[in-house]
């Protein structure tokens, strides 16, 4: 028997006749966050050899070639999607107003607005762990041919078109879904190509694994850490496994394999949380979906979240159904 290694190039053209619009320009998108992505993932790499072999022209202090990490994933992704004359507009966490693409057409044919967390987890870069970049892709609303605008940026997560991740870990895999399920892809370093190795991912309905920053219990709404004793009890299949690495991407992808769920709740001192809507929790919650998982800010579904700015932040919990459920459930109680 011949197990077929399909690449993620392969898998792209393959998969084509089934995305809503057929132009091929998805699919370039997506080629283009592929070759984005292994670029990142080569000085990522590099990140602990920064003391050693330097960072051109930089007498930087640690602290700051940490930042630089996040900058230089921002301009990379940004350039490569620029310079392929693919997409309209991009909006990123680096950059506090979205960028406009002149496209090289005249008539600015271009349709697609791209959303992006460059360095996700950026402060793991420092001790070797794992990072990731979110990406999230729309068609444009306003008329082709016109400059985007701010409401092209401001649609709901109910109207992505693609979403993913790159996790820079262990493996690097890219994860993507374009509505019909999600795949992931691992690189083979050393040819630089990415082999599907993970099709058709799936939460487990049910999970074992609770991921939150738990030093800020004591700010958490009643229901969160009623939720959070409840993990902890023993009681049938509790008391469940903490994980948090502090890398949404990771633990996210480690939840999705295994079965968890991820929480951002809102803060006594921060009222929304800390993730934000547009760059990490629709894509987020778009994969969640097509892998038969959910994802909520405790009462709503986070896809149907009308946004009102491009930096704007909600609570997050984001997983197996049943554990989103049973956490929006403790939630209501106090409502
Ligand atoms: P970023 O590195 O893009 O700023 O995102 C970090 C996010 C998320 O990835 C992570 O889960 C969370 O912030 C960690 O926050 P705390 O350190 O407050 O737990
Ligand atoms: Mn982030
Ligand atoms: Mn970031």
């Amino acid at each position: 028997m011949s197990i077929k290694k399909q690449t993620l190039g392969e898998f792209i053209i393959e998969n084509q006749a089934s995305f809503k619009y057929t132009s091929g320009e998805l699919s370039r998108l997506i080629n283009s966050i592929r070759l984005a992505a292994k670029v990142v993932n080569h000085e990522v790499n590099k990140a602990g050899l920064v003391d050693i072999i330097g960072a051109a022209g930089e007498t930087n202090v640690q602290g700051e070639d940490q930042q630089k990490l996040d900058v230089y994933a921002n301009e990379k992704f940004i350039h490569t999607l620029t310079n392929r004359n693919i997409v309209c507009g991009i909006a990123s966490e680096e950059e506090d107003d979205f960028v406009a693409i002149n496209s090289q057409d005249e008539n600015n044919q271009n349709k697609y607005v791209v959303l992006i967390d460059p360095l996700d987890g950026s402060s793991n870069i420092d001790v070797n762990v794992s990072v990731g970049t979110i990406f999230s892709i729309y068609r444009r609303v306003t008329p082709l041919g016109t400059p985007v605008t701010i409401d092209d940026f401001l649609q709901k997560g109910n109207q992505q078109v693609a979403a993913g991740y790159v996790v820079y870990g262990t493996s690097t895999m890219l994860v993507y879904t374009t509505g019909h399920g999600v795949n992931g892809f691992t690189l083979n370093p050393a040819i630089g190509t990415f082999y599907l190795s993970h099709p058709d991912m799936q939460f487990p309905e049910d999970g074992k694994i609770y991921s939150v920053n738990e030093g800020n219990y004591i700010h958490f709404p009643q229901g969160v850490k009623d939720y959070i004793k409840y993990c902890q009890m023993e009681e049938g299949d509790r008391p469940y496994t903490s994980r948090y690495i502090g890398s949404l991407v990771s633990d996210f992808h480690r939840n999705m394999i295994k079965g968890g769920i991820y929480m951002y709740p809102k803060h006594s001192k921060n009222s929304n949380g800390k993730l934000r809507l547009l760059y990490e929790c629709n894509p987020m919650a778009f994969l969640a979906e097509q892998a038969n998982g959910k994802a909520s800010n405790g009462h709503t579904r986070i896809m149907d979240i009308e946004p009102t700015e491009l930096h704007q932040r909600v609570p997050f919990f984001c997983g197996s159904k049943n554990m989103v459920e049973k956490v929006e459930e403790f939630i209501k109680k106090y409502e």
